[in-house]
């Protein structure tokens, strides 16, 4: 399984925060928009990815992120000439994809609630072409919105319906066969001048292969490309956060967890930021006694699901 994180777009809503700024590397409370959908690619277990940003801003996250060795992980770089669409993604990275499967994610959506990894990497083993990620939203018009049956096919999908058929938006995260690409090859861009993700969903629908995963309530999804969407999901975080003592998508802590990194390589990596309640957060964990009850309690975290440390 490949991943892949799409980092472009022009963030005209953030305006002018985003008028020198790639819109996810501004800061969601105390870390880089982009540490979030990369901390769910990892949850996932996928560690081969690609990040696609603009030609200014790509150098920017190679010079936040590296090559990924510090986090156990194989992160790539990709540069979009101009945002001509979510879909172009996978043509973009056509031979990164080669013959896997692929794992796509917006940059600027963020996902938090108990039991995630073990949705997605459910999601992941029963995968078969297509499958999107469902969440049930109070005013549906603003999104896309997927319809389905009692068996969670897909059966209707319409951009910001006037009339919308089900209460269920897509969420900016996608796992699709290496087929994506040819299919998303031969669509053609829409009034808004776009490769529309939403049409590449539709041909995997015509043939009953676009599979929908739920995302409960008690979950959280966020799409933090507005003023108001950035500053409550800052928000969340910080309170989540200060009430559980636990850092959403420390990407450090999850690489430990996941086995990628030793203790000593996080105690470091705190130490060389101990100024700051990042780099004393990291210290703290790799300094925590690993009882069997603290074992379960990160088994049983939000955002670690059920990971075992693998
Ligand atoms: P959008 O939020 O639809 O667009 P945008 O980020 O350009 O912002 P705005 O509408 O304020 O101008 O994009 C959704 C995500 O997809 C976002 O994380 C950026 C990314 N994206 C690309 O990487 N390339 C693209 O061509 C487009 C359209 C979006």
């Amino acid at each position: 399984m490949k991943g892949i994180i799409l980092a472009g777009g022009s963030g005209t809503r953030l305006s002018p925060s985003t008028d020198s700024m790639n819109k996810h590397l501004l800061p969601v409370y105390d870390k880089p928009m982009i540490y979030y959908p990369l901390s769910v690619l990892m949850l996932a277990g996928i560690r081969d990815i690609m990040i696609i940003s603009t030609p200014e801003d790509t150098p920017r996250f190679q010079k936040l992120l590296g090559d990924g060795s510090e986090l156990g992980i194989s992160l790539k770089y990709r540069e979009q000439a101009e945002p001509k669409g979510i879909l172009e993604a996978l043509t973009i990275s056509e031979d990164f994809i080669g013959k896997d499967k692929v794992t796509l994610i917006l940059a600027d959506n963020i996902f938090y609630g108990q039991g995630f990894t073990t949705i997605l990497r459910d999601a992941i083993k029963k995968h078969r072409y297509a499958t999107i990620f469902g969440y049930r939203v109070k005013d549906p018009r603003r999104f896309g919105v997927v319809e389905f049956n009692d068996h969670q096919k897909a059966i209707s999908l319409e951009e910001k319906p006037e009339e919308p058929k089900s209460d269920f938006a897509v969420t900016g995260l996608y796992i699709y066969d290496h087929r994506a690409v040819k299919i998303a090859k031969k669509l053609t861009p829409s009034n808004r001048g776009e490769l529309e993700i939403t049409d590449l969903n539709r041909e995997y629908m015509k043939w009953n292969h676009l599979d929908v995963e739920l995302l409960g309530r008690g979950f959280a999804w966020m799409d933090a490309g507005t003023q108001e969407a950035l500053f409550e999901t800052a928000e969340f975080v910080k309170t989540t956060q200060q009430r559980q003592g636990f850092k959403i998508a420390c990407l450090e802590e999850i690489a430990y967890y996941l086995g990628y990194i030793t203790k000593e390589v996080l105690f470091e990596k705190g130490k060389s930021m101990e100024k700051n309640d990042y780099g004393q957060y990291l210290m703290e964990i790799a300094q925590r006694k690993h009882t069997e009850q603290y074992w379960d309690s990160v088994a049983h975290h939000p955002m670690m699901g059920l990971v075992e440390n693998e």
